[in-house]
């Protein structure tokens, strides 16, 4: 699948690690730096002192009118100012997966704001995401963020008002690494 991507943590890649830690649940292995790169969906693992897979796919609770904010006000990965990363891999309980679709949105964006809150960091905060929880992997998603340095503290923001919300009651692990381009 060529939409399939192994986040990799070992002695080389672009990005170093400043820093992991778990904000809820097991951690996982410190890592000098970390590689990101095309994987098959069955081919060997990277080396390294950790690998987490996802796959990019479609939206799932995002109603026409706040995709289309949201590609309006996006900026892309890669942008040179953008010297500052986090990589958060994310699980949610059986709780949540036993909600039906409406159930799920309802909790994401009714009741927690989720994209109403993400889009106030917009365009500064570019974003990306990858789920696998159906590839069998440790977590459901693993979420992507990249933002000059001049930004982080909105990030930081940003990472207090989600984790408030009702929506999070649900995440049962969360762990939380920073980065910064290497060289
Ligand atoms: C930068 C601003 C952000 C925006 C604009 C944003 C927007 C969104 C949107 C639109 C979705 C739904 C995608 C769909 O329809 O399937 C989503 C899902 C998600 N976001 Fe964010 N988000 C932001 C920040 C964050 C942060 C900081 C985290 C983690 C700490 C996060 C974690 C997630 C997760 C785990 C999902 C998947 C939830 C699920 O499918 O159950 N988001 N986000």
């Amino acid at each position: 699948v060529d939409r399939c991507f192994e986040f990799t943590g070992s002695n080389a890649g672009p990005w170093r690690v400043l820093d992991v830690r778990s904000i809820i649940g097991d951690a996982i292995a410190s890592a000098p730096a970390l590689a990101i790169a095309p994987a098959g969906l069955s081919s060997p693992r990277a080396p390294g002192a950790w690998s987490l897979r996802g796959v990019i796919s479609n939206i799932r609770y995002a109603a026409a009118v706040e995709r289309d904010t949201l590609t309006a006000r996006q900026a892309g990965l890669g942008r040179s100012e953008a010297l500052c990363a986090a990589l958060i891999p994310i699980r949610k309980n059986p709780a949540w997966w036993a909600l039906a679709q409406d159930e799920r949105r309802a909790i994401m964006e009714e009741q927690s704001h989720h994209i109403t809150i993400g889009l106030d960091y917009l365009p500064a905060v570019a974003r990306k995401l990858y789920h696998c929880r159906d590839i069998g992997e440790p977590f459901d998603f693993l979420t992507w963020f990249e933002f000059a340095p001049e930004h982080a503290g909105h990030f930081d923001d940003l990472l207090v008002r989600l984790r408030a919300s009702h929506e999070w009651s649900y995440v049962d692990r969360e762990v939380e690494m920073r980065l910064e381009r290497a060289g």
